[in-house]
């Protein structure tokens, strides 16, 4: 996928930094967008998937809302240019401050994880004579099949609110004079590629939008939330499916006249527009094992080592005709655990070749630290 062109370029560069080809970005956002308007459905970017400023502004610009978890996701969505009218706000956490920055904002819907939350925003916008807007976030208890670790629509996952405290939820909604309740909300997790588990999502989504019109609350928004994945395997393949994806939910999904259906993608629009590229520092060669070790590490992307993440990892200074070496490739943090892949077969390696580590775009830059002191990681952009 790099040309001549651009490892020439990277090799002027100081190592370690995130590449971003803004024009995979533009392809793949535009794929989302064409197979969500055949439905009429609204995307909001999960910015927690990257809020590069840069990415941010190539994202908004194709007329995507946002979903923020903070307070300052918040604030930087209003600051790219994503409409008010178009931000969302999750998360189990909220702090008062957040709550009023985005009441403030006026932001389009508070997703609402716990029934304690609803009575604290009603008690923030009553202080401020401001109606809060809220969607319910319930945890359907749909198993996504995806890693343990991000999995999220789970009975013993922290996020929504158990099906078993909705009665709470109504008597609390008809209690708070200063919300106004517009629908319901669901995320189950991320890297889902099997569109069985939509499907099942669809079918819980159903019921509990009949419960609530059961119990006289009308549903304007169904917001399904995010998860759909990308193919780890192969980065230049790298459109993930949206056709199916939207497809499932224009299929099972039960959506009625003058009810708007919202999606909060991540991983899926921004994922396979990064690598993260890096020098090899050094080669040992043990009896048991041969190391390459990178100035990246776990500081730079931590995905492999917090949830045992598979990123595919290409030596682009050798071609792959040369004679190769299995390889455990590891960065320079003091954790063992600073390892990105364990047995990687690359072509014969040297101090100085360039390793790109491939479908990095999402939950990459945007989770790098400091930690051992070492500088923040850089972007770098093909145009
Ligand atoms: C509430 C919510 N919506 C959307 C997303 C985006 O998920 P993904 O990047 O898998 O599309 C997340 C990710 O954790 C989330 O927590």
């Amino acid at each position: 996928m790099f040309n001549t062109n651009t490892i020439n370029r990277f090799q002027q560069l100081e190592t370690p930094f995130y590449y971003y080809d803004l024009d995979v970005l533009r392809k793949t956002l535009e794929a989302c967008r064409s197979a969500a308007s055949k439905y009429g459905f609204h995307v909001h970017y999960a910015m927690k998937a990257n809020f590069n400023p840069k990415v941010l502004d190539v994202i908004q610009s194709f007329g995507f809302g946002a979903d923020c978890v903070s307070g300052n996701e918040v604030k930087a969505a209003i600051e790219h240019g994503f409409g008010k009218d178009k931000v969302v706000f999750a998360g189990v956490g909220k702090s008062d401050k957040e709550i009023n920055l985005a009441l403030d904002a006026d932001i389009f819907c508070f997703n609402v994880e716990s029934v304690q939350e609803l009575y604290i925003i009603n008690d923030l916008a009553k202080a401020k004579n401001k109606i809060a807007k809220v969607a319910i976030r319930i945890n359907p208890n749909v198993d996504a099949h995806t890693h343990h670790f991000i999995t999220t629509g789970l009975d013993e996952n922290k996020f929504g609110i158990n099906t078993w405290q909705l009665p709470d939820v109504i008597a609390a909604l008809k209690e708070c004079a200063s919300l106004k309740f517009l629908g319901i909300h669901f995320h189950i997790g991320s890297q889902i590629t099997d569109m069985e588990v939509y499907k099942n999502l669809c079918t819980r989504i159903n019921e509990m939008q009949d419960w609530f019109t059961d119990h006289g609350f009308e549903i304007k928004v169904l917001n399904t939330g995010g998860g759909l994945g990308v193919d780890y395997h192969n980065p230049d393949n790298n459109i993930a499916d949206f056709e199916s994806y939207f497809k499932v939910f224009s299929q099972f999904l039960n959506v009625k006249p003058g009810q708007e259906v919202h999606f909060e993608l991540g991983r899926a629009l921004v994922a396979q527009s990064a690598s993260l590229i890096s020098r090899v520092l050094y080669v040992k060669n043990g009896i048991k094992k041969n190391f390459l070790v990178l100035d990246a590490g776990m500081t730079e992307l931590i995905r492999p080592m917090l949830y045992q993440a598979y990123h595919q990892i290409e030596n682009i200074s050798r071609t792959e005709s040369e004679q190769t070496v299995h390889y455990d490739v590891v960065g320079p943090i003091c954790e063992s655990t600073d390892c990105f892949q364990k047995d990687v077969e690359l072509p014969q390696s040297y101090r100085g070749d360039l390793l790109a580590i491939r479908t990095a775009g999402a939950y990459g830059e945007v989770m790098a630290s400091g930690y051992n002191l070492r500088d923040i990681v850089g972007s770098v952009y093909s145009e």
